[in-house]
C-alpha cells in the first residue's frame, strides 16, 4: 500500500505537476450550485495554472458552460520549458494537428484557451468548441498577460502550483476576485492567509474536511527514484496520495451556515470518553481560554475563549462563532499570551513563548499543537 504523502513532500519533489480529479472538482463545485444556482450564470471564469491536456478543470466547466450559464471560460497553461522538471515530453495531435502549431513556440510559450459560444455549430457549447492560441509569454500567473486575464475574469479556480501557494492567493486578492483553490490546510496559519480567515474574507470549502486525496502525476513525469512509495496505479494511471488537502474560496456555500451541534460543558464532562476523568475543561496558563483539542467538545454553553485545532474551520459557521486569534508564528505574541516561566522549561523542551501552555494532571507543562482561539458569538 502506498504511504500518503503531504504537499511539503509535493514541494520537495519540486514538480507541482499533480493534477486534480473531476470527481474532487465535481463535487466542491456542485455544493456552490445547490447553495445558490445561479452562482456563475453570465460570469467569466478563468482557470490559470491548468493545462487542458492534463486538467480536468477545463473539462468540467467546458461541459457544463451552459448549465452554470458562463459567459465566458479561459484557461492557461504554463509553458513546458518553464515547468521545474525536465521530461521528454511531446506535444498532442490535438496541437501538432493545428494549423496554429509551431515547433519552437510550443515549449516555450504558455496556451490560452477560450471558450464563448458554438464554433462547430452541434447545437451545443461544450469542450469541442475550446479555441487556443500561444500566450505571447510562459503563461506565467504573474505575467503581465495572464493578469490582464485575472483581471478580465469574475471567478478564478484553479489547483495552483503547491510551492507558490501565498503568491498565487496574493495575486487573487490584489485582483479582488471571487475565487475557488486548492491548498494544503497548513496555509491557514500563514500570516497572509489567517487574518483573512478570521475576518470571514475566505473561508474553506465544503468537500474535503479530512483524509487524503489523489492527485494524478502526467506519465511523462512519472519517475519511479522519485516518487517511489507514494505512487498508486490505478487502471495504469499514477497517482500520488496527498493529505491535510482543502479547498480555499470566498465563494458562499451552505455549510457554513449549518451551526455546529454541541453539548453543554456539564453533559460533555459527563458523557464524553474523551473527558473521562476530568472534572472540569483544562485551563491555558498563560492565556484567558480553555484547551479543547476536540471540535466534538467545544461546550454549547461556554461564553470564554476556546482553544480548537485548526479543523474546528471544516465546521466553522460565522453566525456561531467569532474567530479571535491564532497561536502560530508570532501571532500568539500580539494576542498577548504570557510568556512561560523558564523553569518549566526542564520539564517540557518544547515550550516556547507566543504559544499556548497548560499543566497537565501530573503537573507537567504541555504545549498543544496550532490553536485557533474562538468564542460563541453574542
Ligand atoms: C498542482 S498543478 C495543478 C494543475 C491543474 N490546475 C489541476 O489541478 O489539474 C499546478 C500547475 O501549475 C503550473 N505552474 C507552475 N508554476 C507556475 C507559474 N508560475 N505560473 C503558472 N503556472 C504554473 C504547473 O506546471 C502545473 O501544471
Amino acid at each position: 500500500m502506498a504511504k500518503n504523502a503531504n504537499l511539503g513532500a509535493a514541494k520537495n519533489a519540486k514538480n507541482d505537476e499533480f493534477y486534480t480529479q473531476y470527481a474532487d472538482i465535481q463535487k466542491e463545485v456542485n455544493a456552490y450550485i445547490e447553495y445558490n444556482p445561479d452562482v456563475f450564470r453570465g460570469k467569466t471564469i478563468l482557470l490559470p495554472c491548468d493545462d487542458p491536456e492534463w486538467s480536468n478543470f477545463t473539462k468540467f466547466f467546458a461541459q457544463n458552460f451552459e448549465f452554470f450559464g458562463l459567459k465566458k471560460l479561459i484557461s492557461t497553461s504554463y509553458a513546458i520549458e518553464s515547468k521545474k522538471y525536465k521530461t521528454d515530453w511531446q506535444p498532442t495531435l490535438f496541437e501538432t494537428e493545428n494549423p496554429l502549431y509551431n515547433v519552437e513556440k510550443s515549449r516555450i510559450k504558455g496556451k490560452i484557451f477560450t471558450l464563448t459560444h458554438d464554433i462547430n455549430n452541434s447545437g451545443r457549447i461544450d469542450i469541442d468548441d475550446l479555441q487556443w492560441s500561444y500566450l505571447e509569454g510562459d503563461g506565467d500567473f504573474r505575467s503581465a498577460e495572464v493578469t490582464a486575464l485575472r483581471d478580465e475574469a469574475d471567478i478564478i479556480i484553479t489547483n495552483p502550483p503547491f510551492s507558490l501557494f501565498r503568491e498565487f492567493l496574493a495575486w487573487i486578492t490584489e485582483g479582488g476576485k471571487q475565487f475557488l483553490i486548492i491548498g494544503n490546510i497548513n496555509a491557514i496559519s500563514y500570516k497572509e492567509v489567517f487574518p483573512l480567515i478570521r475576518d470571514n474574507m475566505i473561508w474553506l470549502g465544503p468537500s474535503i474536511t479530512s483524509g487524503d486525496r489523489l492527485f494524478m502525476i502526467p506519465d511523462d513525469l512519472y519517475n519511479e527514484s522519485k516518487v517511489g512509495a507514494r505512487d498508486i496505479i490505478i487502471e495504469g494511471q499514477h497517482y500520488i496520495s496527498v493529505v491535510g488537502v482543502r479547498w480555499y474560496t470566498n465563494i458562499d456555500h451552505g455549510r457554513r451556515h449549518e451551526p455546529l451541534q454541541l453539548m453543554s460543558m456539564a453533559d460533555n464532562l459527563k458523557y464524553n470518553k474523551k473527558l473521562k476523568g476530568l472534572q472540569r475543561y483544562i485551563q491555558y496558563e498563560n492565556y484567558d481560554a480553555i484547551e479543547v483539542p476536540f471540535v466534538e467538545l467545544i461546550p454549547s454553553d461556554y461564553n470564554g475563549t476556546i482553544g480548537v485545532p485548526l479543523s474546528f474551520l471544516d465546521k466553522y459557521c460565522p453566525e456561531q462563532f467569532v474567530i479571535i486569534g491564532q497561536t502560530q508564528g508570532d501571532s500568539g505574541k500580539e494576542l498577548g499570551l504570557a510568556p512561560y516561566p523558564r523553569e518549566l522549561k526542564k520539564l517540557n523542551k518544547s515550550l516556547r513563548d507566543g504559544q499556548l501552555y497548560y499543566i497537565d494532571e501530573d503537573g507537567i507543562p504541555q504545549k498543544p499543537y496550532a490553536r485557533i482561539l474562538i468564542r460563541k458569538k453574542q
